[in-house]
């Protein structure tokens, strides 16, 4: 839980500054560790080498010297015991004095200018039979090892030397400085790095991501700059490819917008032009005859002539026969009622017989996998639709001798196919036509497929003749 603390904390830390923050946090990190972890470790080996070096060096100084100072103590001649010291003291850089004490502990002879200092005398003697002995001493002004040999053994006393550790502190000073120097060297070069790369790598990606903004606000103008072929390249170019690929499907989903605005248009004209044919023929067709009816029987009433009223009652039942066949037709064009009570496959079978007769054209009509059944009803009538408008293009475009409808139920869908051996057309060309308006009947057809969840596709070629492909499927029609 602690944990998850803390690693939210960095990161709402981390997270909220830019990358270039970031990459440069992350190199100026790593060269500050890297230069402490070096000057620590050198200072530790360093120290530890040079004091071991310099031990044995006085070791060696104090060894040789209690062996070369027998003679003189055995002989009591402090003379040449004081000579032998002073020459050790300006013979070996690093020693500042010497003194030798007797088998009691007593000072010999020392090389101190003002006496020797008192708490020198109060080190502890060498353990019995040790070959020498080494302690640190902390004066004011340097650290001291004061090392000790016995000479014969300690039966005639002992010398002491001190060296000084400054000359070592020097030269490890001197080593540290240098690391410092060169990290501080390594710190400044590599931030600069960091800023630059961090700058190039970052650029494009800020770039990137003003354009995704843009994107965002629907302007789809932006333009990758030349990048490397690197991840960011790479990502600029598919997002260019991207944003072109929005542009491209926001103006087709305008021109849809638009095609589908203009063919509601359309359609609401072509119900109106519909009604308004209705209605003429009403009043000039059956109104006609319904007058005709009403003065004829007025005639009637009023005559007294049995003969008269049969001829004219028989001529009236016959105005009444057409104009009720004049209604038929009319109701039947409207919706022909078999589709409803019937189905689609009657209606079709009734449609293109009359159909071939009045055009003179052979019809053939195949249904599979319907046995019988009855389809969705928006599915029935856009199927009717469809095929009484590709069979009007037909009669009216394609100067044709025979045509073929198929209608098959198969994998949850409706398919049907309608084929002309006539004239054939250009068909990219009529559909992208902009005269839509005059492009009714093809369009209205893809609408009602595409109403139904379904697609249709025209096949023609000039001189080749038509087939239409429509599919619907079953399952998720409604209705
Ligand atoms: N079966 C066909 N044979 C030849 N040409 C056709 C056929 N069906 C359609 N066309 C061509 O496609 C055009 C568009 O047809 P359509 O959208 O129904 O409009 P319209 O029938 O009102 O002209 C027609 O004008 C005609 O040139
Ligand atoms: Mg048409």
């Amino acid at each position: 839980m602690r944990w998850a603390r803390w690693v939210e904390r960095f990161w709402s830390i981390a997270g909220a500054v830019s990358i270039r923050v970031k990459v440069m946090g992350i190199v100026i990190g790593l060269i500050l560790t890297l230069g402490a972890a070096v000057t620590v470790l050198l200072h530790r080996g360093l120290t530890t080498t040079l004091e071991r070096e310099l031990e044995e060096r006085g070791v060696a100084i104090a060894v040789n010297l209690a062996s070369r100072s027998q003679e003189p103590v055995l002989t009591d001649s402090l003379i040449t015991l004081y000579t032998l010291a002073n020459e050790t003291v300006r013979n070996n850089k690093g020693v500042l004095y010497v003194y030798v004490t007797d088998r009691h502990g007593q000072v010999l002879v020392h090389t101190f200018d003002r006496g020797i200092p008192e708490d020198l005398l109060t080190l502890p003697p060498i353990t019995a039979g040790a070959r020498h002995s080494v302690v640190q001493l902390h004066t004011e002004t340097a650290v001291v090892q004061s090392i000790s040999a016995p000479i014969l053994s300690g039966r005639a006393g002992a010398v002491h030397v001190g060296i000084s550790t400054s000359e070592m502190q020097a030269i490890i000073a001197g080593h540290i400085q240098r690391i410092v120097a060169i990290t501080s060297a390594v710190l400044v070069l590599g931030g600069v790095l960091a800023f630059a790369v961090a700058t190039i790598l970052t650029r494009p990606l800020a770039q990137l991501a003003a354009a995704a903004e843009a994107v965002g606000r629907g302007d789809f103008t932006w333009r990758p700059p030349r990048w490397a072929r690197d991840e960011i390249g790479r990502l600029g170019a598919s997002f260019a490819r991207m944003q072109e690929r929005l542009a491209h499907f926001r103006e087709e989903l305008r021109r849809h917008d638009e095609a589908r605005s203009r063919l509601l248009e359309q359609i609401i004209t072509a119900q109106e032009e519909e009604r308004r044919r209705i209605a003429r023929e009403l009043h000039d067709e059956t109104g006609q005859s319904l007058t005709t009816l009403v003065v004829g029987l007025t005639t009637i009433a009023a005559s007294g002539d049995l003969g008269a009223v049969r001829e004219r009652a028989r001529e009236l039942r016959s105005v009444a026969a057409r104009t009720l066949e004049e209604v038929h037709n009319l109701s039947r064009g409207l919706r022909p009622s078999v589709l409803d009570d019937l189905g689609l496959l009657a209606a079709l079978e009734r449609y293109l017989n009359e159909y071939g007769v009045s055009h003179g054209l052979a019809v053939d009509l195949h249904a599979r996998g319907l046995d019988g059944q009855r389809l969705p009803g928006p599915v029935e009538t856009a199927v009717y639709r469809i095929v009484q408008e590709a069979l009007t293009n037909t009669a009216k475009h394609a100067h044709a001798t025979a045509v073929s409808v198929l209608v098959e139920r198969r994998d949850g869908s409706l398919h049907l196919i309608v084929e002309d051996d006539g004239r054939g057309f250009e068909v990219d060309g009529v559909l992208a036509a902009q005269d839509i308006d005059r492009r009714l009947g093809l369009h209205g057809m893809r609408e009602r497929t595409a109403l139904l969840g379904g697609s249709l596709t025209v096949e023609s070629a000039p001189g080749h003749g038509t087939t239409i492909f429509v599919e619907v499927p079953l399952a998720s029609a409604r209705g």
